[in-house]
């Protein structure tokens, strides 16, 4: 048995979906464990393109379990449109390879409407998805929950509950047009119906499945610069991000966790608002976007790029107790002279070493880099990682002694094939 946690160690992005979709074949369980469908994964199978924002990628391997845990927020909608979808590709969905948490909690019509228009004075640069309005009706013992959703009745005694106090807010203080309760109540209804035999305790499933010796993959989304807690607040998303969420979001204790794999970008990108020390608004910028085709695969909105940051991966390792890393992307960094990492933040004369909390503090600081020599060759066809230039090596040998945190897999093109395993995890 090995129970793996799948994070990202940067701002997203990293490139966690082919990861997981590799290592999903050798396990039994796939499990998402928070955030909703501001995530994205593109996933390339031979040459067909899937995007998945919600079902865990496991979905695409015949003969796994994927659960849909109780840390997420779920618009129905969308997950009723990925699961034809996929059905549609000809992939198996059914309550026997899917199973969604009766605890999740529903992302509802007004909570995007209420994140739109906050969004656009608050400049956080969400995805629109309504994932902070739900994860804050969540705290504030008000939300809709996946359990709620399948039962008609308790479904509309809640929402009776709710709606009068969000049209005051939608009205009153956001000045937006009134809800239409009644069309939407119907189309809810009706997703709940359909949605209800996937629906269970899934942390039963999960724990029956330590016991027969199984093995969990836990599959975070967004990356540790984006936690609610340890992120540049409030430039984050509105869920825990960080490994020890999934023993939260999937319901199953910390003992059982074996390794925590963190996927780390062999250069740093980020979408939305908020400091991002290592950013470059050059032509170098411009060509690792190019190069690495960095835009959003929820919202397709262009990513910020940057430089590797150590910083921001130190604070990643620590908080996630990461054991082993996969370096993703590593071929985008083909052809480059000179490769820069940041190894601390300078304010003035002070040397910062660790992520900041204060976010006037990012606007003073400048990052202090390390310059490696690149390397010229086309690396996406090697396997093994002594075929790799001895630059590209350098470059990992050093980001793993920085780190302290050996490289398991690295990832040399979108392709599954294109992966050098290290260090078999399961
Ligand atoms: P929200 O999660 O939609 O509330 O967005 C909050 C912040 O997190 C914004 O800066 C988003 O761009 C960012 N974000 C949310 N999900 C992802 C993701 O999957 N990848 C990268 N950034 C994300």
């Amino acid at each position: 048995m090995a129970n793996i946690i799948i994070v990202g160690t940067q701002w997203g992005d990293e490139g966690k979906g082919k990861i997981v979709d590799l290592l999903t074949e050798d396990s039994d369980l796939i499990i998402r464990f928070q955030g909703g469908n501001n995530a994205g994964h593109t996933l390339m199978v031979g040459d067909k393109k899937v995007i998945l924002h919600l079902i865990p990628s496991g979905i695409l391997h015949p003969g796994k379990l994927c659960i849909i845990g109780s840390g997420l927020v779920i618009d129905p909608e969308i997950l009723i449109g990925e699961i034809d979808s996929l059905k549609h590709k000809g992939y198996k969905v059914s309550p026997e390879n899917v199973a969604i948490s009766e605890r999740a909690h529903i992302i509802m019509p007004y909570h995007k409407i209420i994140d739109h228009a906050r969004d656009s004075t608050q400049g956080i640069g969400t995805t629109g998805r309504g994932i902070g309005p739900a994860y804050e009706d969540k705290a504030r013992r008000i939300g809709i929950r996946m359990i709620d959703l399948i039962h008609e009745e308790i479904f509309r005694k809640k929402l009776d509950i709710v709606f009068e106090e969000k049209q005051e807010y939608v009205t009153k203080i956001l000045k937006l047009k009134p809800l239409e309760k009644e069309g939407f109540v119907e189309k809810f209804v009706k997703m709940g119906r359909k949605l209800k035999p996937y629906v269970t305790n899934t942390t039963v499933i999960i724990e029956s499945a330590i016991r027969d010796g199984k093995h969990l993959l836990l599959e975070g989304a967004q990356g540790t610069n984006l936690d609610l807690d340890y992120g540049t607040y409030p430039y984050v998303t509105s869920s825990n991000t960080v490994a020890g969420q999934s023993c939260v979001g999937a319901g199953i204790g910390p003992t059982k966790i074996t390794r925590v794999i963190g996927i780390c970008k062999a250069y740093t990108t980020r979408v939305g608002g908020g400091p991002f020390p290592t950013e470059l608004n050059n032509t170098t910028g411009e060509r690792l976007r190019a190069f690495g085709g960095e835009y959003g695969a929820t919202t397709g909105r262009p990513r910020r790029c940057g430089w590797l940051d150590l910083v921001a991966l130190r604070h990643s390792v620590r908080l996630s107790g990461i054991s082993h890393l996969a370096i993703t992307k590593l071929d985008v960094l083909m052809g480059f002279k000179k490769i820069k990492v940041a190894t601390a933040y300078k304010a003035g004369k002070t040397s910062i070493e660790h992520m900041p909390a204060d976010l006037d503090v990012f606007k003073k600081l400048t990052p202090v880099y390390d310059e490696l020599p690149g390397w010229e060759e086309d690396i996406s066809s090697l396997r093994r990682h002594e075929d790799l230039p001895r630059n590209c090596k350098a470059y990992i040998s050093y980001i793993e002694d920085k780190l302290q945190v050996k490289a398991a897999i690295i990832s040399v093109g979108p392709k599954r094939e294109e992966t050098i395993v290290r260090t078999k995890l399961f």
